[in-house]
């Protein structure tokens, strides 16, 4: 697919590509997820406080996100033992086209967000090199993203992202909190049981 070549919107620095991918790009790309979910089940991760969170995990790629009582980490292996599958090529299509890297993310994230499911505010800050973007890939059901600032706290904004949409957070941006505060259940019939999958790409090393 031709990526579009400029942001439809910038909120604080990260670049939003509102409907990038069509209801037809969203499907296949939901059938490649449905391939790396049979072999990399959803888990629910806990925090380093033992807090079950709200939203279940999976990964893409030579890394997964995971997070449990040792705290947040990436590891190479799922929880069952066997390695994260392949990021699919439908994914970075969109990473090559948003970012205009050659370089090819290490992390594919995928969080599924369900009913009251939220995402507190935070940094993505356990990579080694911030110079590096983060993108984001929304489907399924709106969720309300709320973006802060590098440091804790202070004014932020919010948007609503919506299934199709496509974020990057590079630059000034890359470290800025940002966070889900809820989804709107009902809002897409794009995931048959409703919710929200957001994909977060990341190089890792
Ligand atoms: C994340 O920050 O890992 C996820 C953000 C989102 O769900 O849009
Ligand atoms: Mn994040």
């Amino acid at each position: 697919m031709a990526f579009p070549e400029r942001p439809t919107l910038t909120l604080r620095g990260c670049r939003i590509y509102q409907k990038a991918l069509s209801r037809e790009e969203q499907v296949r790309m939901l059938e490649a997820l449905r391939r790396v979910i049979t072999s990399a089940p959803f888990f629910s991760p806990t925090t380093r406080f033992g807090k079950q969170m709200s939203v279940k995990m999976t990964s893409a790629g030579k890394y997964g996100w995971y997070s449990d009582a040792r705290g947040y980490r990436y590891e190479e292996k799922h929880p069952c033992g066997q390695p994260w599958p392949p990021i699919p090529e439908e994914v970075l299509n969109i990473w090559h086209g948003a970012t205009g890297l050659d370089r090819t993310p290490d992390c594919c994230l995928i969080n599924l967000y369900r009913d009251t499911a939220k995402m507190g505010m935070h940094q993505d800050r356990d990579e080694a090199d911030f110079t590096w973007p983060v993108l984001s890939i929304s489907l399924g059901d709106a969720g309300l993203f709320r973006i802060g600032n590098e440091d804790r706290g202070g004014k932020t904004e919010s948007i609503w992202l919506e299934s199709g949409d496509v974020l990057v957070m590079g630059g000034p941006a890359r470290l800025l909190h940002h966070g889900i505060d809820r989804i709107r259940p009902g809002s897409s019939t794009l995931l048959p049981k409703g919710g929200r999958i957001n994909l977060t790409c990341r190089v890792v090393d």
